[in-house]
């Protein structure tokens, strides 16, 4: 059992849970994730770290309460237990010292955003986080991400903090106004992550995404996280989560979740198999 030592509401739906994983707080990197499950029939949830204490020995999770497991996790307290938790998978951040940085994340996107941010800003690049949200009570990490940040620009569709927009507005005005930007990490709704892919690719400017399809085993032998990358097929667990956003086929990406959600629903209504 793994027990959470933590929980915190973050905003409404947003959960935050420091669970204590010693072995995988030593040797996580930003960018992985864990797949935990709650108990024994409980499906396995693919959550990014968003945070870790290797001394403390507890990582941190961040997740929305969207479908029937992750509402399941949402009732669990301080003191409660998960079953499993395998980590870290996925292929870590390729952190280096670039130069300009600017980190985008939306609603619940800013959470894996985080870490890599501060790597970033660790590894002496200049780092402009622009993070978005439907509105202000949504909005999350924002002290977290403006102390790892040169510049934080925040956004909300609605205007009830910060510039009232898109993440993709500030970016654009940056490349339109010249400065310059080598690397654009890009993490949240796949529309947001498509729009950002598609405001810097007429620049060339190199643009990650952290992509978070349906995950089963996380061992790259199930291929339910199948994404076509550069017109070939890859694995989100093994050979992601993150990859060249001018590469990623988003439309294939969205009809799938698309497929998924419809699934869900189904089960909600109780028409699910
Ligand atoms: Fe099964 Fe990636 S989760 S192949």
């Amino acid at each position: 059992m793994y027990e959470i030592v933590k929980k915190e509401v973050l905003s409404p739906g947003v959960l935050l849970f420091d669970v204590a994983a010693p072995l995988i707080a030593k040797k996580c990197q930003p960018g992985q994730f864990v797949i935990l499950r709650i108990d024994e029939d409980g499906e396995r949830i693919p959550l990014t770290i968003a945070d870790f204490d290797r001394e403390a020995g507890t990582i941190t999770l961040i997740f929305q309460e969207v479908g029937h497991t992750t509402r399941q996790l949402g009732t669990l307290n301080k003191g409660d237990g998960l079953l499993d938790l395998v980590g870290p998978l996925g292929k870590a951040t390729h952190i280096d010292k670039f130069g300009t940085v600017v980190c985008v994340g939306g609603g619940i996107g800013v959470a894996p955003v985080y870490p890599i941010a501060r790597a970033y800003k660790q590894a002496g690049n200049k780092v402009v986080s622009i993070i978005g949200a439907r509105n202000a009570d949504l909005l999350i990490l924002e002290k977290e991400m403006a102390a790892v940040s040169d510049e934080l620009i925040i956004t909300t569709d609605d205007g009830s903090k910060g510039r009232k927009g898109l993440v993709i507005h500030p970016l654009q005005e940056m490349i339109d106004a010249g400065e310059k930007i080598d690397v654009v990490m890009a993490i949240g709704p796949v529309i947001m992550m498509r729009s950002v892919a598609d405001v810097t690719r007429p620049y060339n400017i190199h643009t990650v995404v952290s992509l978070n399809p349906i995950m089963v085993d996380g061992t790259g032998m199930c291929g339910g996280c199948r994404v076509s990358v550069g017109e070939k097929n890859k694995f989100a667990c093994v050979d992601g989560p993150e990859f060249d956003a001018h590469q990623v086929d988003f439309n294939g990406l969205m009809a799938r979740q698309r497929m998924y959600h419809d699934h869900e629903k189904m089960e909600r209504c109780g028409g699910g198999s």
